[in-house]
């Protein structure tokens, strides 16, 4: 599977931080996006919520263009949506560059992923913590991304779920070198080493980094103890 040239440099430029809005100040949203770039973001995470897959609604594609218009980070969307089918198209063409689909919602999901990389974005593959490694292992090769939930998605600020390591461990082996893999739910600075040593690259924290006083010295914090324990 030949790689998009951004994605490439990103895995380049890993271990890095991937700051979730969800947990921004949504009153204030371009300031909050500038203040994490100015802390050293590399790419942002959105996270999309129907309600129906998860119990809670979020943001949708006007929320996504207006972000795209505010910064030239790359966007990674989180679609946990029961029918993500149906808006793949309409997220890409709001400026989302990465968009990740859940496993539990598809039978097969490598139609979608294609469909997703005919589209210009990186495709990226999320798991939730009850969902078995071996529905997930057949399709290591087919995302750019595999995004390891470690709480239930639906809300920002939950506890992280240490199950989800040995999952991260296997999927680190099995997934091809040039993946990008990914961890998403209550990180932060007691919970970030372990994801690195399982073999995690990219680290999407939201409470962590917009809850913090100094999100530059959050983000520091974050990474450095990233860089000590990277596998
Ligand atoms: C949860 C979302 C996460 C959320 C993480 O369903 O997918 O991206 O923003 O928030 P924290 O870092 O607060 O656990
Ligand atoms: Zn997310």
């Amino acid at each position: 599977m030949s790689q998009l040239f951004w994605i490439a440099d990103l895995v380049k430029k890993c271990p890095l931080i991937n700051p979730s809005l969800l947990a921004a100040d949504f009153a204030n949203l371009a300031s909050e996006i500038r203040a994490v770039e100015e802390a050293g973001a590399k790419i942002l995470h959105l996270d999309v919520m129907d309600g129906h897959f998860v119990p809670n609604l979020s943001i949708g594609v006007p929320v996504v263009e207006a972000v795209r218009r505010s910064t030239e980070l790359p966007l990674d969307v989180h679609l946990m949506l029961s029918e993500p089918q149906k808006y793949v198209r309409a997220f890409r063409k709001a400026g989302a560059d990465l968009i990740t689909v859940h496993i539990e919602t598809l039978n097969d999901p490598r139609p979608l992923l294609e469909e997703i990389r005919g589209l210009g974005a990186a495709a990226g593959l999320a798991h939730n913590p009850p969902t078995a490694i071996e529905k997930l292992a057949p399709f290591l090769s087919d995302a750019d991304i595999i995004l390891t939930m470690s709480v239930t998605p639906g809300f920002g600020g939950q506890k992280f779920d240490r199950t989800v390591l040995d999952k991260i461990a296997v999927i680190k082996k099995h997934a091809p070198t040039n993946a990008l893999i990914s961890v998403d739910g209550g990180i932060d600075t007691h919970t970030i080493a372990d994801c690195a040593k399982a073999g995690c690259h990219l680290f999407v924290a939201g409470t962590a980094i917009f809850g913090a006083s100094d999100y530059a010295e959050q983000m520091r914090l974050l990474e450095s103890q990233c860089r000590k324990n990277i596998q």
